[in-house]
């Protein structure tokens, strides 16, 4: 069951990111991004090491701004806000994963899933009811009490993914996610992302190295020196 398909959700046109390096050099990393990615998606960003990707995703997660071209994020322009407004943004709409897990180490598995819901204001009881049921959703239920330094890459990728999940979000986004991984313990962690598009409808973005895991997305995106160059359709595999 996904949530009905159409409307866009991510809607780039013409999107070019320079980093400024000290005036006059200016480097431009990507060029003129078209992207269109619609709601209940699973898209996966391909490409060499420095093509851009990560870059890109900076920019569609919110976490850094376009040089040029337009940017609409679930119905909201991205223009010039308040970096208040644009964390804002980021909590409500966006779940991100990234290859080194980023985990609050101090904290527990299950505060480090309610964090999120924390900055968001949701009520103590209610957040730890939800984080627990997140962990219980990526099978991590047992190791709520556990901090990051006590459980496996592969466990941690799982509390990462709940914690992305923590505000119901409209995408999630994930660098690499697999890429500290072997490659059962990858299985895994793709198994939960097929699951979370396929009973949720979650929109998931998926940048990765892993031609076979890309295979398994709905769509390929491939990034070269800053330019979509090539899109295509994937198996969109659904595991039983
Ligand atoms: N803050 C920055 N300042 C200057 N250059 C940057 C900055 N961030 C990224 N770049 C440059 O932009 C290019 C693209 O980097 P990006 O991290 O997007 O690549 P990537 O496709 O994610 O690579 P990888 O697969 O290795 O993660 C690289 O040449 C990188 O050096
Ligand atoms: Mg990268």
């Amino acid at each position: 069951m996904s949530a009905a398909r159409g409307e866009p959700v991510i809607e780039m046109r013409g999107i070019v990111k320079s980093f400024y390096l000290g005036t006059p050099n200016e480097l431009e990393i990507l060029h003129g991004i078209n992207l269109t990615i619609r709601e209940g998606e699973f898209v996966s960003i391909v490409g060499a090491s420095g093509s851009g990707k990560s870059t890109l995703m900076n920019i569609i997660g919110a976490l850094d701004h376009q040089t040029a071209g337009e940017y609409t994020l679930d119905g909201v322009p991205m223009t010039e806000m308040s970096s208040n407004r644009l964390s804002e943004i980021r909590n409500e709409k966006i779940g991100f994963v990234f290859q080194t897990f980023n985990l609050i180490p101090r904290s527990t598995a299950l505060g480090n899933v309610e964090l999120p819901m924390m900055y968001a204001g949701v009520p103590r009881a209610v957040r730890s009811r939800r984080a627990m049921e997140l962990l219980e959703l990526v099978g991590m239920g047992d190791r709520a009490k556990h901090r990051p330094n006590e459980l496996s890459g592969g466990q941690k990728q799982r509390v990462a993914i709940a914690r992305a999940m923590a505000n119901d979000p409209a995408i999630i986004l994930a660098d690499e996610p697999t890429g500290a991984l072997d490659s059962s313990t990858g299985r895994l962690v793709m198994d939960i992302f097929h699951r979370l598009h396929r009973e949720q409808g979650k929109t998931i973005v998926l940048i990765t190295h892993n031609n076979e895991l890309a295979e398994e997305t709905e769509r390929i995106l491939t990034l070269r020196d800053g330019n979509i160059v090539g899109e295509r359709a994937g198996k969109g595999m659904v595991q039983p």
